[in-house]
Protein backbone atom coordinates (compact mmCIF):
# COMPACT_ATOMS: atom_id res chain seq x y z
CA UNK A 1 0.00 0.00 0.00
CA UNK A 2 3.04 2.19 0.63
CA UNK A 3 3.43 1.64 -3.07
CA UNK A 4 0.83 3.24 -4.01
CA UNK A 5 0.35 6.23 -2.02
CA UNK A 6 4.51 6.59 -2.77
CA UNK A 7 3.32 6.27 -6.75
CA UNK A 8 0.64 8.61 -5.99
CA UNK A 9 2.92 11.22 -3.96
CA UNK A 10 5.46 10.89 -6.93
CA UNK A 11 3.08 11.39 -9.61
CA UNK A 12 1.41 14.49 -8.01
CA UNK A 13 5.07 16.08 -7.65
CA UNK A 14 5.71 15.36 -11.33
CA UNK A 15 2.19 16.64 -12.52
CA UNK A 16 2.84 20.06 -10.12
CA UNK A 17 6.27 20.49 -11.70
CA UNK A 18 5.39 19.81 -15.53
CA UNK A 19 5.34 23.65 -16.48
CA UNK A 20 4.80 22.72 -20.71
CA UNK A 21 2.52 20.88 -22.35
CA UNK A 22 5.48 18.28 -23.42
CA UNK A 23 6.19 17.52 -19.22
CA UNK A 24 2.47 17.13 -19.05
CA UNK A 25 2.42 14.81 -21.89
CA UNK A 26 5.65 12.68 -20.40
CA UNK A 27 4.21 11.97 -17.14
CA UNK A 28 0.86 11.03 -18.40
CA UNK A 29 2.48 8.50 -20.20
CA UNK A 30 4.58 7.36 -17.72
CA UNK A 31 1.14 6.76 -15.61
CA UNK A 32 -1.31 5.97 -18.00
CA UNK A 33 0.84 4.87 -21.52
CA UNK A 34 0.58 1.68 -22.32
CA UNK A 35 3.80 0.78 -20.23
CA UNK A 36 2.69 3.59 -17.09
CA UNK A 37 3.12 2.84 -13.41
CA UNK A 38 -0.35 2.74 -12.81
CA UNK A 39 -1.62 0.64 -16.61
CA UNK A 40 0.90 -2.15 -15.26
CA UNK A 41 -0.90 -1.79 -11.56
CA UNK A 42 -4.27 -1.99 -13.61
CA UNK A 43 -3.26 -5.01 -15.77
CA UNK A 44 -1.70 -6.77 -12.27
CA UNK A 45 -5.56 -7.01 -10.69
CA UNK A 46 -5.70 -10.08 -13.43
CA UNK A 47 -3.47 -12.27 -11.59
CA UNK A 48 -4.79 -11.20 -7.96
CA UNK A 49 -6.74 -13.51 -5.92
CA UNK A 50 -10.35 -12.36 -5.69
CA UNK A 51 -9.84 -10.87 -2.12
CA UNK A 52 -6.50 -9.49 -3.59
CA UNK A 53 -8.81 -7.75 -6.48
CA UNK A 54 -11.68 -6.49 -4.01
CA UNK A 55 -9.21 -4.74 -2.10
CA UNK A 56 -6.93 -3.16 -4.06
CA UNK A 57 -9.16 -2.76 -7.41
CA UNK A 58 -10.70 0.41 -5.70
CA UNK A 59 -7.19 1.98 -5.01
CA UNK A 60 -5.72 1.49 -7.98
CA UNK A 61 -8.83 2.76 -9.61
CA UNK A 62 -9.25 5.58 -7.68
CA UNK A 63 -5.56 6.72 -8.28
CA UNK A 64 -5.66 6.49 -11.79
CA UNK A 65 -9.10 8.73 -11.50
CA UNK A 66 -7.01 11.03 -8.83
CA UNK A 67 -4.03 11.07 -11.32
CA UNK A 68 -5.86 11.52 -14.61
CA UNK A 69 -7.87 14.55 -12.99
CA UNK A 70 -4.69 16.33 -11.85
CA UNK A 71 -3.15 15.86 -15.14
CA UNK A 72 -6.14 17.39 -17.10
CA UNK A 73 -6.42 20.00 -14.62
CA UNK A 74 -2.53 20.94 -14.57
CA UNK A 75 -3.02 20.50 -18.77
CA UNK A 76 -6.24 23.54 -18.70
CA UNK A 77 -3.91 25.07 -16.11
CA UNK A 78 -0.89 25.79 -18.25
CA UNK A 79 -3.01 26.38 -21.74
CA UNK A 80 -4.87 29.26 -19.90
CA UNK A 81 -1.66 30.52 -18.87
CA UNK A 82 -0.48 30.26 -22.16
CA UNK A 83 -3.36 31.99 -23.91
CA UNK A 84 -3.05 34.88 -20.53
CA UNK A 85 0.40 35.77 -21.67
CA UNK A 86 0.06 35.60 -25.73
CA UNK A 87 -2.77 38.04 -24.36
CA UNK A 88 -0.78 39.88 -22.53
CA UNK A 89 2.06 40.05 -25.16
CA UNK A 90 -0.04 40.96 -28.02
CA UNK A 91 -2.04 43.41 -26.43
CA UNK A 92 -4.08 46.08 -28.64
CA UNK A 93 -4.93 49.43 -26.72
CA UNK A 94 -7.94 50.61 -28.01
CA UNK A 95 -8.68 53.40 -25.77
CA UNK A 96 -5.21 54.99 -27.55
CA UNK A 97 -6.29 58.29 -30.05
CA UNK A 98 -6.03 57.35 -34.11
CA UNK A 99 -2.57 58.59 -35.26
CA UNK A 100 -4.20 62.24 -36.73
CA UNK A 101 -3.29 62.39 -40.66
CA UNK A 102 -2.52 66.03 -41.96
CA UNK A 103 -5.55 67.96 -42.82
CA UNK A 104 -5.51 70.80 -45.39
CA UNK A 105 -7.39 74.20 -44.72
CA UNK A 106 -9.39 76.32 -46.73
CA UNK A 107 -6.99 79.36 -47.25
CA UNK A 108 -8.96 82.67 -46.31
CA UNK A 109 -8.50 83.57 -49.94
CA UNK A 110 -10.68 80.91 -51.07
CA UNK A 111 -12.89 81.51 -48.31
CA UNK A 112 -13.86 85.01 -49.19
CA UNK A 113 -14.31 84.32 -52.94
CA UNK A 114 -17.05 82.24 -52.23
CA UNK A 115 -18.34 84.02 -49.78
CA UNK A 116 -18.55 86.64 -52.60
CA UNK A 117 -19.63 84.58 -54.98
CA UNK A 118 -22.43 83.36 -52.78
CA UNK A 119 -23.53 86.66 -51.86
CA UNK A 120 -23.49 87.69 -55.42
CA UNK A 121 -25.31 84.58 -56.72
CA UNK A 122 -27.85 85.74 -54.29
CA UNK A 123 -28.34 88.83 -56.45
CA UNK A 124 -28.67 86.81 -59.79
CA UNK A 125 -24.85 87.39 -60.47
CA UNK A 126 -23.07 84.78 -62.22
CA UNK A 127 -19.25 84.52 -62.16
CA UNK A 128 -17.01 84.89 -65.15
CA UNK A 129 -13.47 84.33 -65.48
CA UNK A 130 -10.61 86.52 -67.85
CA UNK A 131 -7.00 85.23 -69.08
CA UNK A 132 -4.04 86.44 -66.41
CA UNK A 133 -1.88 86.83 -69.17
CA UNK A 134 -3.86 89.71 -71.42
CA UNK A 135 -3.60 91.97 -74.18
CA UNK A 136 -2.88 95.00 -73.88
CA UNK A 137 -6.34 96.36 -75.52
CA UNK A 138 -8.17 94.51 -72.96
CA UNK A 139 -6.00 95.43 -70.02
CA UNK A 140 -6.43 99.18 -71.05
CA UNK A 141 -7.00 100.61 -74.42
CA UNK A 142 -10.93 99.25 -74.25
CA UNK A 143 -10.83 100.49 -70.85
CA UNK A 144 -10.43 103.99 -72.37
CA UNK A 145 -6.71 104.11 -71.05
CA UNK A 146 -4.97 105.16 -74.33
CA UNK A 147 -1.26 104.19 -74.87
CA UNK A 148 -0.25 107.56 -73.79
CA UNK A 149 -2.67 107.95 -70.67
CA UNK A 150 -0.64 107.99 -67.29
CA UNK A 151 -2.53 105.85 -65.17
CA UNK A 152 -0.95 103.28 -67.64
CA UNK A 153 2.41 104.11 -65.51
CA UNK A 154 0.21 104.36 -62.33
CA UNK A 155 -0.47 100.04 -62.58
CA UNK A 156 3.40 99.09 -62.48
CA UNK A 157 2.74 96.80 -65.52
CA UNK A 158 4.35 93.75 -65.59
CA UNK A 159 4.83 93.70 -69.92
CA UNK A 160 6.24 90.29 -71.81
CA UNK A 161 9.23 90.76 -73.49
CA UNK A 162 7.54 89.81 -76.78
CA UNK A 163 3.97 90.48 -79.01
CA UNK A 164 1.24 88.01 -79.24
CA UNK A 165 -0.21 89.04 -82.64
CA UNK A 166 1.01 92.43 -83.36
CA UNK A 167 0.16 93.20 -79.67
CA UNK A 168 1.60 94.16 -76.77
CA UNK A 169 1.32 91.01 -73.58
CA UNK A 170 1.38 91.76 -70.51
CA UNK A 171 0.07 90.39 -66.69
CA UNK A 172 -3.44 91.95 -65.96
CA UNK A 173 -2.99 94.87 -63.85
CA UNK A 174 -6.92 94.57 -62.57
CA UNK A 175 -9.84 92.24 -63.24
CA UNK A 176 -11.42 95.04 -65.17
CA UNK A 177 -10.22 93.53 -69.01
CA UNK A 178 -13.18 90.65 -67.59
CA UNK A 179 -15.66 93.43 -67.83
CA UNK A 180 -14.50 93.87 -72.04
CA UNK A 181 -14.35 89.78 -72.28
CA UNK A 182 -17.85 89.70 -71.35
CA UNK A 183 -19.53 92.96 -73.34
CA UNK A 184 -17.79 91.43 -76.24
CA UNK A 185 -18.78 87.97 -76.20
CA UNK A 186 -22.36 87.89 -74.32
CA UNK A 187 -26.01 89.97 -74.58
CA UNK A 188 -26.47 92.33 -72.48
CA UNK A 189 -28.43 92.34 -69.87
CA UNK A 190 -25.49 91.42 -68.20
CA UNK A 191 -24.92 90.64 -63.99
CA UNK A 192 -21.32 89.22 -63.65
CA UNK A 193 -18.65 89.35 -60.84
CA UNK A 194 -14.73 88.52 -62.43
CA UNK A 195 -12.49 87.41 -59.40
CA UNK A 196 -8.91 86.39 -59.76
CA UNK A 197 -5.62 87.25 -59.58
CA UNK A 198 -4.08 90.54 -61.03
CA UNK A 199 -0.61 91.88 -61.18
CA UNK A 200 1.25 95.10 -60.07
CA UNK A 201 5.00 95.40 -59.42
CA UNK A 202 4.91 96.49 -55.90
CA UNK A 203 5.52 95.41 -52.62
CA UNK A 204 5.41 95.97 -48.62
CA UNK A 205 3.16 95.51 -45.64
CA UNK A 206 -0.50 96.15 -47.88
CA UNK A 207 0.94 95.05 -51.52
CA UNK A 208 1.56 92.16 -53.08
CA UNK A 209 3.41 91.81 -56.52
CA UNK A 210 0.41 89.47 -56.81
CA UNK A 211 -3.16 89.68 -55.41
CA UNK A 212 -6.55 89.15 -55.42
CA UNK A 213 -9.48 91.45 -57.01
CA UNK A 214 -13.40 91.22 -57.45
CA UNK A 215 -15.03 92.70 -60.23
CA UNK A 216 -18.31 93.67 -60.70
CA UNK A 217 -20.40 94.38 -64.05
CA UNK A 218 -23.77 94.91 -64.43
CA UNK A 219 -25.22 95.73 -67.72
CA UNK A 220 -28.90 97.05 -68.47
CA UNK A 221 -31.18 99.26 -69.26
CA UNK A 222 -31.66 102.08 -67.01
CA UNK A 223 -29.33 101.59 -64.72
CA UNK A 224 -28.12 104.79 -62.31
CA UNK A 225 -25.96 105.15 -59.48
CA UNK A 226 -28.84 104.29 -57.34
CA UNK A 227 -28.29 100.83 -58.38
CA UNK A 228 -24.86 100.98 -57.49
CA UNK A 229 -25.54 102.21 -54.12
CA UNK A 230 -28.09 99.21 -53.08
CA UNK A 231 -25.95 96.36 -54.25
CA UNK A 232 -22.82 97.71 -52.88
CA UNK A 233 -24.54 98.25 -49.61
CA UNK A 234 -26.03 94.68 -49.86
CA UNK A 235 -23.01 93.21 -50.39
CA UNK A 236 -21.11 94.98 -47.39
CA UNK A 237 -24.15 94.22 -45.15
CA UNK A 238 -24.25 90.28 -46.09
CA UNK A 239 -20.54 89.82 -46.14
CA UNK A 240 -19.56 91.55 -42.72
CA UNK A 241 -22.72 90.55 -41.56
CA UNK A 242 -23.97 93.76 -39.92
CA UNK A 243 -26.83 95.76 -40.51
CA UNK A 244 -25.09 99.21 -39.09
CA UNK A 245 -22.73 99.07 -42.47
CA UNK A 246 -22.36 102.96 -43.65
CA UNK A 247 -21.27 103.64 -47.10
CA UNK A 248 -19.83 107.16 -48.08
CA UNK A 249 -19.58 107.64 -51.72
CA UNK A 250 -16.80 109.91 -52.82
CA UNK A 251 -16.28 111.70 -56.50
CA UNK A 252 -13.42 109.84 -58.02
CA UNK A 253 -11.87 109.10 -61.07
CA UNK A 254 -11.30 106.01 -63.13
CA UNK A 255 -11.04 106.46 -67.11
CA UNK A 256 -13.63 103.59 -67.37
CA UNK A 257 -16.10 105.30 -65.44
CA UNK A 258 -18.11 107.93 -65.78
CA UNK A 259 -18.70 109.64 -62.58
CA UNK A 260 -16.49 107.38 -60.60
CA UNK A 261 -17.15 107.13 -56.67
CA UNK A 262 -14.72 105.92 -54.59
CA UNK A 263 -17.17 103.80 -51.68
CA UNK A 264 -15.60 103.90 -48.12
CA UNK A 265 -17.06 101.86 -45.52
CA UNK A 266 -17.92 103.45 -41.99
CA UNK A 267 -15.89 101.55 -39.07
CA UNK A 268 -16.20 101.72 -35.44
CA UNK A 269 -13.48 101.09 -32.41
CA UNK A 270 -14.30 97.76 -30.72
CA UNK A 271 -11.63 96.81 -27.62
CA UNK A 272 -9.34 99.16 -29.22
CA UNK A 273 -9.48 97.42 -32.83
CA UNK A 274 -11.51 98.55 -35.60
CA UNK A 275 -14.30 97.09 -36.29
CA UNK A 276 -16.75 97.63 -39.96
CA UNK A 277 -19.90 98.84 -38.87
CA UNK A 278 -20.82 102.27 -37.43
CA UNK A 279 -18.77 105.33 -38.54
CA UNK A 280 -16.68 106.58 -35.88
CA UNK A 281 -14.32 106.31 -39.08
CA UNK A 282 -13.96 106.00 -42.74
CA UNK A 283 -11.61 103.18 -45.03
CA UNK A 284 -11.45 102.79 -48.62
CA UNK A 285 -12.99 99.55 -49.94
CA UNK A 286 -13.87 99.53 -53.20
CA UNK A 287 -13.53 101.62 -56.59
CA UNK A 288 -16.52 101.92 -58.65
CA UNK A 289 -18.71 104.13 -60.97
CA UNK A 290 -21.08 104.44 -64.41
CA UNK A 291 -19.28 102.26 -67.19
CA UNK A 292 -17.95 105.09 -69.70
CA UNK A 293 -19.98 105.20 -72.72
CA UNK A 294 -16.49 105.08 -74.15
CA UNK A 295 -15.91 101.71 -72.95
CA UNK A 296 -19.65 100.47 -73.90
CA UNK A 297 -18.73 101.43 -77.61
CA UNK A 298 -15.76 99.72 -77.34
CA UNK A 299 -17.46 96.94 -76.67
CA UNK A 300 -19.86 97.45 -79.59
CA UNK A 301 -22.69 98.13 -77.89
CA UNK A 302 -24.95 101.48 -78.07
CA UNK A 303 -24.16 103.53 -75.22
CA UNK A 304 -27.51 105.30 -75.76
CA UNK A 305 -29.30 101.91 -75.48
CA UNK A 306 -27.22 100.47 -72.56
CA UNK A 307 -26.10 101.47 -69.75
CA UNK A 308 -24.55 100.40 -66.09
CA UNK A 309 -22.42 99.88 -63.41
CA UNK A 310 -18.87 98.77 -62.08
CA UNK A 311 -16.95 98.26 -59.19
CA UNK A 312 -13.48 96.28 -58.40
CA UNK A 313 -12.43 95.76 -54.91
CA UNK A 314 -9.32 93.98 -53.75
CA UNK A 315 -10.44 90.40 -52.31
CA UNK A 316 -6.86 89.70 -49.68
CA UNK A 317 -8.07 93.46 -48.27
CA UNK A 318 -11.99 92.33 -47.85
CA UNK A 319 -10.24 89.36 -46.19
CA UNK A 320 -7.56 91.01 -43.64
CA UNK A 321 -11.07 93.85 -42.86
CA UNK A 322 -13.16 90.43 -41.65
CA UNK A 323 -10.71 88.41 -40.50
CA UNK A 324 -8.16 90.67 -38.74
CA UNK A 325 -4.97 89.99 -40.37
CA UNK A 326 -2.90 92.66 -41.05
CA UNK A 327 -0.03 91.94 -43.25
CA UNK A 328 -0.40 91.03 -46.68
CA UNK A 329 2.88 89.29 -47.71
CA UNK A 330 1.72 86.47 -44.74
CA UNK A 331 -0.94 85.30 -47.53
CA UNK A 332 1.22 84.21 -49.85
CA UNK A 333 4.55 82.88 -47.95
CA UNK A 334 2.31 79.52 -47.46
CA UNK A 335 3.78 79.43 -43.50
CA UNK A 336 1.86 76.49 -42.66
CA UNK A 337 1.07 78.25 -39.10
CA UNK A 338 -0.23 81.27 -40.53
CA UNK A 339 -2.79 78.99 -42.75
CA UNK A 340 -4.01 77.00 -39.49
CA UNK A 341 -4.46 79.84 -37.78
CA UNK A 342 -6.36 81.63 -40.16
CA UNK A 343 -7.27 78.99 -42.43
CA UNK A 344 -11.00 77.44 -43.04
CA UNK A 345 -12.15 73.56 -42.62
CA UNK A 346 -13.16 72.43 -45.61
CA UNK A 347 -15.71 70.31 -43.25
CA UNK A 348 -17.28 73.02 -41.62
CA UNK A 349 -20.04 74.83 -42.89
CA UNK A 350 -18.58 78.24 -44.11
CA UNK A 351 -19.87 81.58 -42.58
CA UNK A 352 -22.55 81.52 -44.96
CA UNK A 353 -24.44 78.85 -46.70
CA UNK A 354 -22.84 77.34 -49.45
CA UNK A 355 -19.91 79.24 -51.84
CA UNK A 356 -18.53 78.29 -55.29
CA UNK A 357 -17.91 75.05 -54.57
CA UNK A 358 -21.73 74.11 -53.31
N1 LIG B 1 -9.97 98.42 -61.76
C1 LIG B 1 -9.92 99.42 -60.70
C2 LIG B 1 -8.65 99.23 -59.89
O1 LIG B 1 -7.99 98.23 -60.06
C3 LIG B 1 -11.11 99.31 -59.78
C4 LIG B 1 -12.42 99.64 -60.47
C5 LIG B 1 -13.15 98.65 -61.07
C6 LIG B 1 -12.89 100.93 -60.49
C7 LIG B 1 -14.35 98.95 -61.69
C8 LIG B 1 -14.08 101.25 -61.09
C9 LIG B 1 -14.80 100.25 -61.69
O2 LIG B 1 -8.30 100.05 -59.07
Amino acid sequence: MTDLTTLEAELMTAIAAADTAQAIEDVRVKALGKQGAITTLLKSLGGMSPEERQSEGPKIHALREGVTGAITERKTGLERAALDAKLAAETLDMTLPAPAFPQGSVHPVSQVMDELAEIFADMGFSVATGPEIEDDWHNFTALNIPETHPARAMHDTFYFPDKRDGKDMLLRTHTSPVQIRTMTSEKPPIRIIAPGRVYRSDSDATHTPMFHQIEGLVIDKGIHLGHLKWTLETFLKAFFERDDIVLRLRPSYFPFTEPSVEVDVGYSIEKGRRVIGGSEGWMEVLGSGMVHRRVIEACGLDPDEWQGFAFGTGVDRLAMLKYGMDDLRAFFDGDLRWLRHYGFSALDVPTLSGGVGA
